[in-house]
């Protein structure tokens, strides 16, 4: 009520001239372990070298701040995506390339997402790994937990993660070393004229 949007007096169009880039969202999801952050973190220093505004946004750092009253009910989890959704638009305005690594489990969320954004700037990139492989890396001892019961709700365990039906990727992180699942998101981006 009585709220009533404010234009930009610089456009997208222009931040993304001045960039020489493209802006979009590259949505990472797939379960805990799969390798979301540690891929996230290396496209985004491949970017940054190559001069490409760029931010990474993480589950688990924005869950210390933004999302600190969050939790990993369903319910939560919606609005925790639905809060990144928006944040990322934000940075899709301001001319950058953001990479999110997030969860996301649930289909619909990633989808309500995609629907805020304008198609070529939502890039969904599934990071597949097999939960028995993921589960036989568990770097923070979270599988542990969830298996004896120390954490409930856990991605895989005993809550669900929906597949994408359609990503713009897969990336196979268990066939695949972080620097050739860089190279083939990087390779994506200049196909599509995203980055030169
Ligand atoms: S979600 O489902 O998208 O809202 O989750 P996300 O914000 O990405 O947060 C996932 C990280 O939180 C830790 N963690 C859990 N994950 C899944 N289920 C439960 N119950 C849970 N509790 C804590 C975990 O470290 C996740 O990080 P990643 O990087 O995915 O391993």
């Amino acid at each position: 009520m009585n709220i009533v949007w404010h234009h930009e007096s610089v456009t997208k169009a222009e931040r993304r001239q001045r960039n020489h880039h493209h802006s979009c969202v590259l949505w990472f999801t797939g379960l805990s372990g799969s390798g979301k952050s540690t891929l996230a973190n290396a496209v985004a220093k491949e970017l940054f070298q190559r001069g490409i505004q760029n931010y990474v946004l993480d589950g688990d750092n924005i869950r210390h701040g933004l999302n600190s009253d969050l939790g990993f009910s369903p319910e939560d989890r919606t609005e925790n995506i639905r809060r990144i959704g928006e944040v990322a638009k934000l940075f899709v305005d301001s001319g950058q390339i953001v990479l999110t690594a997030f969860i996301s489990p649930f289909r619909q969320d990633r989808e309500l997402v995609r629907q805020k954004l304008e198609q070529d700037e939502f890039i969904e990139i599934y990071v597949r790994c097999p939960l028995e492989q993921c589960e036989k890396r568990d770097p923070k001892g979270l599988y542990k937990k969830a298996r004896n019961g120390e954490i409930r709700e856990f991605t895989g365990i005993d809550s669900p993660y929906e597949e994408p039906l359609s990503p713009e990727l897969i990336v196979e992180t268990d066939r695949y070393s972080i620097e050739e699942c860089t190279e083939q998101i990087i390779s994506y981006l200049q196909k599509q004229n995203f980055i030169k």
